[in-house]
């Protein structure tokens, strides 16, 4: 297929990736760094992929402004991965510290606001070795008591005294909610935090991951993200990993923590740089070169704005389509993502009717997670403001029929 035939992807993961990397990505196929090798064959040991994996890294550093107390880490898995390796290392943490707390002192706090988060925190119920308290259930606050479809107000996140983690996913891929990044209501409440010591701050940024700078970074113990939104593609999970949670977890395990993996350990992957087994070399490879790309164009900040501008265009027209009766927003103001838009059609049909037609002019990948249908757009970084207003054209279109 000639690039001319190229579609534009909303979808929401795996999902669009520049042009530029995937022909760049062919020729390091065939010969990756002058080696005459390609990427896909040559040695992770190999001095040309460590200088690859090094350079990614200080390029991240650079681009998020990660301190120097923060690992930042390449391993696989994916989100769902780090549901289960956040809560092994942070009990083992937290056993290292408090070994005298049984079971059920040992908490661990979850905020929900949408899927992930609610199946994260299964996971940490599955897994067991602490209690889950939620701290905030977003469905609570909805119309009818089990939509995820807003950022519950400050007053009604209580955190434990003493978590062994407090967990959040800043983007709902796909509830289509997020924690606002400018202080207000829907900001994430860091002032109701506990305030003694160091806080075991979890993020999920899945879905955000590079495409607008991280609030109070600093002030996270972990935050982590699958490559296959906004930077690569499906198989690269990148961890940002303050270093008091990077701990022994055999030493733990010995005092009665739930044992944890050793290619789940972060002690493993800080030990071995990110190369203890075999590393998608490949995902790892475009991720490099998306970055890379994304400095050129101005870094982080260029996509923030460019961002916000997707976002707000595709906004104003679900408001049009509101004010006339052909959609429904499904995300109260002040809860909605910049990078998941949801929205139903109205009317018998009339889903199904916009997605043909959308279809018809190569906008796809439309259609809303099978968990709650409708539709959703994904504009993750690769999304152009000029593919934006395409779609945006369309709707107007659309509803102005
Ligand atoms: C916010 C969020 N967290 C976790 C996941 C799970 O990630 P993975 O499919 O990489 O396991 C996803 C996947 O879409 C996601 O969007």
């Amino acid at each position: 297929m000639s690039a001319e035939a190229r579609a534009i992807n909303f979808g929401a993961g795996p999902s669009a990736l520049p042009e530029s990397v995937l022909e760049e990505t062919a020729k390091g196929l065939l010969n990756f760094a002058g080696t005459g090798i390609g990427i896909a064959e040559i040695s992770h040991r190999s001095k040309e992929f460590t200088a690859f994996v090094r350079n990614l890294e200080s390029l991240i550093r650079e681009q998020l402004d990660v301190p120097p107390t923060h690992h930042i880490l390449f391993t696989q898995g994916g989100g769902s991965g780090q549901f289960s390796a956040v809560v092994l290392n942070m009990l083992a943490r937290h056993r290292l510290l408090r070994p005298e707390l049984a079971e059920e002192d040992r908490v661990m706090d979850y905020v929900v606001t949408g899927s992930w988060s609610k199946k994260a925190a299964e996971e940490a119920r599955r897994l067991g070795g602490g209690r889950v308290n939620v701290v905030a259930d977003g469905r609570k606050h909805s119309p009818d008591g089990k939509s995820f479809n807003n950022i519950p107000p400050a007053e009604a996140f209580t955190f434990s005294e003493d978590p062994a983690l407090i967990y959040y996913c800043e983007n709902e891929t796909v509830d289509g909610v997020e924690f606002a990044h400018a202080p207000g209501p829907t900001a994430f409440p860091f002032e109701r935090l506990p305030k003694t010591g160091l806080i075991p701050l979890v993020a999920d940024y899945s879905s955000s991951f590079m495409s607008r700078p991280i609030p109070r970074l600093a002030d996270h113990a972990i935050i982590y993200a699958g490559a296959q939104k906004n930077i690569g593609p499906a198989g690269l999970t990148i961890l940002i990993v303050r270093q008091d949670c990077v701990v022994d977890v055999d030493a733990a395990a010995k005092l009665g923590a739930v044992p944890t993996p050793i290619t789940m350990s972060y002690k493993t992957l800080v030990d071995s740089g990110s190369l203890y087994n075999t590393p998608s070399v490949l995902a790892i490879y475009m991720t490099g070169l998306v970055i890379e790309r994304m400095k050129s164009l101005g870094g982080v900040p260029y996509f923030e704005q460019v961002n916000k501008n997707k976002a707000e265009k595709v906004y104003a027209v679900l408001k049009e389509g509101e004010a006339k009766g052909k959609l429904r927003g499904k995300v109260q103001e002040g809860s909605g993502s910049w990078m998941n838009i949801v929205f139903d059609v109205l009317g018998e049909g009339e889903e199904a009717k916009f997605l043909s037609g959308a279809e018809a002019r190569a906008l796809k990948g439309l259609k809303g997670h099978r968990s709650v249908g409708g539709i959703r757009v994904s504009l993750y970084n690769a999304v152009s403001e000029q593919q934006t207003d395409k779609l945006v054209d369309y709707i107007r279109e659309f509803i102005g029929q």
